[in-house]
């Protein structure tokens, strides 16, 4: 059978890329233009800059990411994009790249969310078994997604406020550690010998909903009381008691859902899940559990539009396609 080549364009938030994925599975180019130096001296993305961030660099991006596929125009079998959610103007130059694309070349076009792509980044290195329970964890969301089949998403539990990547980002901000602040807590935590014990949001017993303000504004708290006394910050103790408090309600929450769902398997997505405390709690948490972790290789944690490719194909198996009236949808739903 002769091979569905897609390219894909995310956009969504400050990352540009672009990738050729084969099949579903085989990633022949995944080309990603970071904009986190521009932003960083903001503290935290833009919007009007990473639009015209994106606009800069997509047309040179699309001939790198052909030319490093070894795949030719005429090869391609579809064209994807982010449709949403994010932020409307970085969506919209993704979205009129691929509409123009599927135009000139006359391919299909398959609008993507961008959630589906963070959780199908895992089909690029794993095989996934339905039913399955995600647990997805950027900057922009937190969720638990339960999926009895391919392509359905039944989402369980959200955030009621921030999203945990957004929390990492805040406290490390306070903190005075560069944009984004995920990394470096992580590192520091990893580094700490001791913590400064943090609260945890439960929420009613039976929820799968997270909250993640209360837990910033304890964090701000001990940095402010600190400042106003002139001690020095103790930062990676901050840094420890924060990320013990984050993985485990994350923990908690998403064994109890695998359980009660009876999840074949549990899968990490997002930006968060390069943590490298969540994802070694997470694995001693499935073993004891006996339900396989598919963890997503570090470099797919991230926006990357090979995941966007992956999600696609599943769409393009169903011949689900978009028109080409496709609009950007910064409030996309799942
Ligand atoms: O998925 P992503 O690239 O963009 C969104 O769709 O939001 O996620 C970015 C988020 C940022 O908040 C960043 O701080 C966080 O992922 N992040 C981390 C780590 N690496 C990235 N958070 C905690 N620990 C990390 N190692
Ligand atoms: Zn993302």
């Amino acid at each position: 059978r002769k091979s569905v080549f897609i390219l894909a364009i995310e956009t969504s938030c400050d990352d540009t890329s672009v990738a050729i994925v084969e099949n579903g599975t085989v990633i022949r180019s995944n080309v990603v233009s970071s904009q986190i130096e521009t932003h960083q001296r903001f503290g935290g993305v833009v919007p009007e800059v990473a639009s015209r961030k994106h606009v800069e660099s997509i047309t040179w991006m699309l001939e790198e990411a052909v030319q490093e596929s070894g795949v030719s125009l005429q090869e391609l079998s579809a064209i994807a994009v982010t449709q949403g959610p994010g932020l409307v103007g970085s969506l919209l130059v993704g979205v009129v790249a691929g509409k123009a694309l599927a135009c000139a070349l006359e391919l299909p076009l398959i609008g993507v969310h961008h959630i589906a792509g963070h959780i199908y980044a895992n089909q690029l290195v794993h095989k996934l078994e339905y039913p399955l329970m995600a647990l997805v964890v950027s900057g922009g969301h937190t969720e638990l997604i339960f999926m009895d089949e391919p392509g359905k998403f039944k989402i369980i539990g959200r955030t009621r406020d921030d999203a945990a990547g957004e929390a990492y980002d805040k406290v490390a901000r306070a903190m005075h550690l560069p944009y984004p602040g995920g990394p470096y807590i992580d590192q520091l935590a990893q580094e700490a010998d001791h913590e400064i014990v943090m609260p945890r949001a439960w929420l009613d017993p039976i929820s799968y909903d997270f909250s993640f303000s209360g837990l910033k504004s304890a964090v701000l708290n001990v940095v402010n009381r600190s400042q106003m006394r002139g001690e020095e910050l103790q930062t990676a103790h901050i840094a420890k008691g924060f990320q013990e408090s984050v993985i485990d309600v994350l923990v908690t929450k998403a064994s109890r859902a695998v359980r009660e769902f009876g999840a074949k398997q549990l899968l990490l997505a997002g930006g968060v899940a390069a943590n490298k405390g969540l994802r070694s709690r997470l694995s001693e948490r499935c073993l004891e559990l006996n339900v396989p972790l598919l963890l997503p290789p570090l470099n797919l944690c991230m926006d990357n539009a090979a995941m966007i490719a992956a999600a696609a194909f599943l769409k393009w198996e169903q011949q689900e396609f978009s028109e080409l009236d496709l609009k950007a949808e910064p409030q996309l739903k799942l």
